[in-house]
């Protein structure tokens, strides 16, 4: 196979686009498919304080060699989660990233707040992976928050994305499918969230750092198996390997033509949201859920 741009000899396959790329104008597909989801969506500017989520994945990494290469104003945290199977493997490739691109970073570690994730797996009957997204979650937007940060972006690429839209499909989540999407404003309490490599994939992230040789973190999480999207991304892989740019069209089509139903939804929920009295960050409970959870450990 020819490279589509160049005539070279293809190293990457891309059915979706009909299209084939040597490792050269591969690199271009992929800063133009960012540069496309920023610029449709409005993401952000080169005015922005831009904090990107590392975990030490290939997915957050190529996503801020890309916005650095750019030109953006970035920097990058790290929640360090204290999981002895994984984290120090994934710290030492952020920290490794940083130091080669230049990029400041920010470490966040799970121990010294508290909430070490296989101290919360001990006391819960259920999967811990909704309450360790949650934790993430949190952190995220208030480091953002204290630190003067206009944007958070993590690396969720197409995969993710439609696996999420497909689960909140599934269960025709109201609330969920109101906020889904490639961007989600600031509001009071709240940072700016976008997800600048939602038009690429799985395979194409995986591509792009073999080419630019970016050493990521292969250590999957011990707590993640069997986790229900991983089930719905093999049944997305199926379809889109029989039709090839189903996912990209069954995202982008929400995004057109049925987001809009459910977006109406945000305000009413909005109103329902104080700040929690111990750590004042919003809530529509008592007390928020990462307050919960320490408080939950601490009592033994
Ligand atoms: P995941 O939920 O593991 O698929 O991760 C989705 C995105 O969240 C990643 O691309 C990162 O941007 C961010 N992320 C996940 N885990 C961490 C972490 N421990 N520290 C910082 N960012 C993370
Ligand atoms: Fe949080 Fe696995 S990364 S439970
Ligand atoms: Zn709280």
């Amino acid at each position: 196979m020819k490279c589509t741009r160049c005539r070279a000899v293809a190293a990457v396959a891309l059915p979706r686009h009909n299209a084939g790329f040597c490792p050269d104008c591969f690199q271009v597909f992929f800063t133009r498919q960012v540069e496309k989801a920023i610029k449709d969506n409005l993401l952000f500017s080169k005015e922005d304080k831009i904090l990107t989520a590392l975990s030490g994945g290939k997915d957050s990494l190529a996503l801020s060699r890309e916005l650095k290469l750019l030109g953006y104003d970035i920097a990058g945290l790290h929640v360090d989660l204290a999981i002895p199977e994984s984290s120090v493997q994934a710290r030492e490739h952020v920290l490794n990233f940083c130091k080669i691109f230049e990029i400041p970073v920010h470490i966040l570690d799970m121990d010294k707040e508290c909430l070490p994730i296989p101290e919360i797996k001990k006391r819960i009957s259920r999967p811990v992976c909704s309450m360790c997204g949650r934790i993430k979650r949190y952190y995220f937007n208030r480091f953002a928050l204290e630190n003067g940060f206009t944007v958070l972006a993590t690396g969720h690429n197409l995969d993710d994305e439609t696996a999420r839209l497909f689960s909140n499909v599934l269960r025709w989540d109201q609330s969920y499918l109101g906020d889904q999407g490639p961007v989600l404003e600031a509001r009071q309490g709240f940072v700016r969230k976008v997800k600048p490599l939602y038009r690429l994939s799985e395979y194409e992230t995986a591509n792009y750092c073999f080419i630019t040789g970016i050493n990521y973190c292969y250590t999957p999480c011990p707590y993640s198996k069997g986790a229900s999207f991983t089930y719905y991304k093999s049944i997305l892989d199926d379809l889109e390997h029989e039709q090839p740019g189903r996912k990209i069209s069954f995202y982008e089509g929400f995004l057109r033509r049925a987001k809009k139903y459910f977006a109406e939804r945000e305000d009413g929920r909005d109103t329902n949201l104080k700040p929690c009295p111990r750590c004042s960050y919003p809530t529509s409970a008592e007390i928020c859920g990462v307050c919960r959870i320490r408080a939950m450990l601490s009592a033994g």
